[in-house]
């Protein structure tokens, strides 16, 4: 399951690609952080969590309104997304909702060296770090223009990186049970690894 909040589309976009490279085998669902069909994540072997970067970190119900803000000057030409309205990420893992074991975060971001735009996966890795679970690959950015567009090849890099998740969940067995089989065929019912 790949959870999303975006305000512009961009994150939700990059999370359509990353779908798309996981590949038809995978049965993946691409899921606003607002959506209803947020319950369904209790069933979920892998979650992927994906957020914009706002002021370095992730979103807060002030940072949302100031992108709302950024919408409605027409100069900026900027569309809300349909699920920009509600809570974002932060509050979502706030809530301490029922995660699978294993997990990815990727972010999207200005198109600048990292240390001037922080990274709103480095705080999704954190508290999925402090709650034990354990990332399949490591967090992965996405850039955005100045004028809050995909860079170019970004979505194509999304597709690349959902094609390797897929693959280390497929070399990992990565079952319904939340088991899992490693290359030697021995199982561990969840254990940390960290
Ligand atoms: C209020 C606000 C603060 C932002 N702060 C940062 C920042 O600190 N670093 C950064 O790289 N991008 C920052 N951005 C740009 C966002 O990362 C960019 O809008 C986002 O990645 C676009 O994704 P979305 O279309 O899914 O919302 C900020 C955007 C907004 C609206």
């Amino acid at each position: 399951m790949i959870v999303y909040e975006s305000m512009f589309g961009n994150t939700r976009r990059i999370a359509g690609a990353i779908a798309e490279g996981m590949g038809p085998e995978a049965s993946v669902e691409v899921v606003g952080v607002n959506s209803e069909r947020m319950d369904a994540i209790g069933d979920a072997d892998l979650v992927i969590i994906g957020a914009p970067t706002h002021a370095h970190s992730l979103s807060t119900s002030s940072s949302r309104e100031e992108a709302e803000e950024w919408a409605a000057d027409p100069e900026r030409n900027l569309q809300l997304d349909p699920q920009a309205h509600g809570r974002g990420v932060r509050e979502w893992l706030d809530s301490q909702p029922p995660l699978p074991r294993l997990y990815a975060a990727f972010d999207t971001r200005a198109d600048m060296i990292r240390l001037f735009t922080g990274a709103a996966s480095t705080p999704i890795a954190r508290v999925l770090g402090r709650r034990r679970m354990e990332a399949v690959v490591p967090a992965e950015s996405f850039a955005v223009s100045m004028h809050n567009e995909l860079a170019r090849g970004e979505q194509d890099r999304a597709r690349e990186w959902g094609q390797r998740i897929a693959e280390v969940a497929a070399q990992r067995h990565v079952g319904a049970d939340n088991t899992e089989v490693d290359s030697t065929g021995a199982v561990s019912p969840g254990a940390d690894t960290q």
